[in-house]
């Protein structure tokens, strides 16, 4: 048979056909002399094939050392033409040989006719030549293989020397190779290269790893003993304590017993009591008081400590949790309404989509207590996670066990702290995650709140699959637009908006009072809270869109209620009055300031939208002499920025009609300030008002403090709606001020508006500009008022001359 080889393969020499046989557990080099027996019947019948030709065999490894008749397919295709040196049959049939490796050669092609392998098979040709650089690897070779030999004290020295004088590269590579403490597989790569410069350098390569390997083991070996030797006398002494224990009648009922009870009374199932097992039996095999048994404890307490089974019985009653519901809760129809639809449908369909709450609001307005009368109503227990900053998916899913110090992430530690499967799990601030390098959380809590994947929620510490479908996800978020929109859709969003000062007072009076007044263990009749003191706490002492504030004022004069009637004897009583209120809380923190103070030019209240609900906004202009520079401060957004250019290239546009000078803007430097600089501002619902203040401040015509305003304004004068009202007028009506100018596409949100704001406030819905000046502005101007020759807001091809007063710049 005649296959050409591969122009460039080294396998490029003669080819032959001998008997082979194959070989396990070793793999034979060239140069090699290698003692061994042989017993299976077909390599006998080779060997005999063998000794009745030139003695030449052809040895080759088996893949797989355990089969005892392999085929052709199970051998590897390089092996070594040997030479049988010695052959001597022993009594029991099986014959001892001597054989001495020649050459590697590549089998071409295999046959097994007469009950015996024989191959045909292709030598190398392949020469190297000794050239300073070969020379120099053969030097490299050498000296690490002594290095070798001296870590590695199985080999003799005898070895070493008589390779060491080996000149010829081809021949170093294979002695080398011959002698190394390698894998079967390593040997037999070492053994299929062919070319022999690679040979040597490959050689080098192993040599080098090896040698690593080496010095590790020893550092490890030495390592090892020491701790051996501390685990021995702990190990010694404890068994001491036990015997002592036991002397003193206390009994030994071996913990790891007592630990297996507890791993199968737990619940868990199959796969993770498997798990929890096999941990069990890891841990009593190793030395206690070791550093891995304290891990390995650790991390069956976890096991131990997440509910696998144990869960409340639910109440299923929609009446019950009605009645729960406006037990803790004043109003909030609508969402009481939602919440009771929910758990209806929950009861109904077994994983509805977009079944998680999430409610949304400014702070204080009871998305917590809501969350937490849904687990009393539904009778589950209850427990809150605080996202807030959160920017580690570690914090969610926990770190692998291999971190010294790991543990859980966040919610199977807050199930362990809920001990039971079906809490209602709170998910505060779910709008204040954050995410980085560190991977992103969001898509971990994706995971949570998917109902078809957390039945197998992954825990990198615990590492086993745990069911969370049972439980009853909420979420609470101050803004919508932070929370990644994927997340978003699995949820249910309720929102909840301020409270009037109404509402408030009736929160006050039918929970507030009484909680507080039970908190600091006051009777009733001890501490008498009038209404108007309600009423003032609320004016003077909070500014908020929620409760929260006006609950700690409250729990702050219960408690100086307390003092007092502790002091004076149980029979003390006090009365809160609005008049009396500063006893007890100082000074007012805030004054209804608005209403009182006169109307000034260039001094406009505007309504703003924040995460914590509505607030009024001044805006201050100041007109000065300079070249037409806008300068806006108060860190003021992008868009608010282009609002400012947008009112001022309006007015512009109106120069004529407001009396002022064609190019006025050329000669004065304009600046926009909004204070509470530390609030950052953005949006342009501040369009009209930025632009009345400019106006104001321009003309010298005051504005009226005492009306509100917001609105998107247009080049050409537009009043745009705006987002928000609900807040911005409770806002508003906080601050006292009863009467606003609102966008005329803003009135389809006149149904939302709590009764009290439609009924003590006037509301001027506008559509153009020119009508807001005229309700705000308090001073004539007569030019706005004339019917106009200009088109509304459009600038005209010529515009009038500009005013004689008005000094013309030439620039
Ligand atoms: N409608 C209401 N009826 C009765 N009490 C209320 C109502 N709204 C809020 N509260 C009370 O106000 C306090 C603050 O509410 P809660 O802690 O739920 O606010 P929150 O919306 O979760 O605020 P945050 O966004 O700051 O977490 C609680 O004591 C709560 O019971
Ligand atoms: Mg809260």
């Amino acid at each position: 048979m005649t296959v050409p080889a591969e122009p460039n393969d080294p396998v490029n020499g003669d080819i032959r056909k001998l008997p082979m046989m194959p070989i396990r557990d070793m793999v034979i080099f060239p140069y090699m002399m290698t003692p061994f027996v042989v017993g299976r019947e077909s390599s006998v019948r080779a060997l005999e094939e063998a000794l009745t030709g030139d003695r030449k065999i052809f040895l080759a490894t088996q893949h797989d050392a355990s089969i005892d008749e392999p085929k052709a397919a199970d051998i590897f295709t390089t092996g070594t033409i040997g030479n049988i040196v010695q052959s001597v049959k022993m009594p029991d049939g099986n014959i001892k040989v001597l054989v001495e490796g020649v050459e590697r050669a590549r089998t071409i092609h295999v046959s097994d006719t007469d009950g015996f392998f024989v191959a045909t098979v292709r030598t190398s040709r392949a020469q190297l030549q000794v050239t300073p650089p070969v020379e120099q690897l053969m030097q490299r070779v050498t000296s690490l293989f002594e290095q070798y030999v001296k870590l590695q004290q199985s080999l003799n020295l005898e070895t070493v020397i008589s390779s060491v004088r080996l000149d010829e590269p081809a021949k170093l590579a294979d002695v080398i190779a011959t002698n190394l403490q390698l894998s079967i597989d390593d040997k037999q790569q070492l053994l299929d290269l062919f070319d022999p410069e690679v040979r040597l350098e490959r050689v080098a390569d192993v040599l080098d790893i090896e040698i690593e390997k080496l010095n590790m083991d020893r550092t490890i070996q030495s390592r090892v003993k020491r701790q051996m030797e501390r685990a021995q006398k702990e190990y010694y002494l404890n068994e001491k304590i036990k015997a002592i224990q036991k002397e003193l009648g206390r009994g030994e009922k071996s913990e790891f017993d007592e630990l297996k009870k507890k791993i199968e009374a737990a619940g868990m199932p199959k796969d993770v009591l498997e798990k929890a097992m096999q941990e069990l039996r890891k841990l009593e095999a190793m030395p206690p008081m070791s550093a891995e048994s304290t891990v390995s404890r650790n991390y069956l307490d976890w096991m131990l400590a997440v509910p696998w089974k144990k869960r409340s019985k639910e109440i299923r009653s929609i009446d019950h949790a009605e009645k729960i519901l406006n037990e803790d809760h004043y109003g909030l129809e609508k969402i009481k309404d939602r919440i009771l639809e929910f758990l209806a449908v929950r009861q109904l369909v077994k994983n509805p989509k977009g079944s998680i709450l999430c409610f949304v609001g400014p702070p204080g307005v009871g998305k917590t207590s809501l969350g937490m009368s849904i687990a009393k109503a539904t009778g589950r227990k209850f427990v809150r996670m605080s996202l807030g900053g959160v920017r580690d998916e570690a914090e969610i899913r926990g770190h692998r066990r291999t971190y010294i110090g790991a543990l859980p992430g966040q919610i199977l530690q807050h199930m362990k702290k809920a001990g039971t499967r079906n809490p209602v799990f709170m998910l505060d601030e779910i709008d204040k995650m954050a995410s980085d390098f560190r991977g992103d959380p969001a898509s971990a809590m994706l995971e949570v709140l998917d109902p078809e994947q957390n039945t197998a929620f992954q825990d990198h510490y615990l590492d086993v699959e745990y069911d969370l479908s049972q439980v009853l996800f909420v979420a609470t978020a101050n803004v919508l637009h932070t929370i990644p929109s994927p997340l978003q859709d699995r949820m249910e969003i309720l929102r909840l908006h301020g409270y009037t000062e109404l509402e408030k007072v009736e929160i006050a009076k039918q929970y507030l009072l009484k909680k507080q007044r039970k908190a600091t263990g006051l009777k009733e009749s001890q501490c008498v809270f009038r209404d108007d003191a309600i009423t003032e706490i609320i004016r003077a002492y909070t500014r908020e869109a929620g409760v929260r504030n006006l609950e700690r004022e409250i729990g702050n004069v219960f408690r100086k209620v307390a003092r007092r009637v502790v002091k004076s004897g149980a029979k003390h009583k006090e009365e809160v009055t609005a008049a009396n209120l500063h006893e007890f809380l100082g000074v007012p923190k805030y004054r209804d300031s608005q209403v009182q103070e006169k109307s000034e030019v260039g001094l406009v209240t505007g309504l703003a939208w924040t995460e914590v609900g509505g607030s009024i906004l001044q805006t201050e202009v100041q007109v000065l002499d300079g070249k037409g520079k806008l300068t806006l401060t108060g860190q003021l957004g992008d868009v608010m920025q282009e609002s400012a250019q947008a009112a001022l290239s309006y007015i512009r546009s109106r120069a004529h009609q407001l009396g002022l000078a064609r190019d006025f803007y050329r000669n004065v430097d304009i600046h926009v300030h909004v204070p509470e600089g530390a609030i950052p501002k953005d949006g342009p619902s501040a369009g009209i008002t930025i632009a009345t203040a400019l106006t104001s401040s321009l003309a010298k015509v005051p504005v009226r403090r005492d009306i509100a305003m917001t609105g998107e304004i247009t080049l050409r004068g537009k009043v745009l709606a705006i987002g928000g009202l609900k807040e911005k007028l409770l806002a508003a009506h906080r601050a006292g001020i009863f009467e606003a100018i609102l966008p005329a596409d803003n009135r389809k949100d006149m149904a939302d508006l709590p009764e009290l704001l439609k009924s003590t406030m006037k509301l001027h819905f506008v559509e153009q500009m020119d009508e807001v000046l005229k309700i705000a502005l308090e001073g004539p101007l007569p030019e706005l008022y004339a019917e106009s020759p200009v088109a509304l807001g459009v600038i005209p091809a010529t515009l009038p001359e500009p005013a004689p007063d008005q000094p013309v710049s030439h620039q």
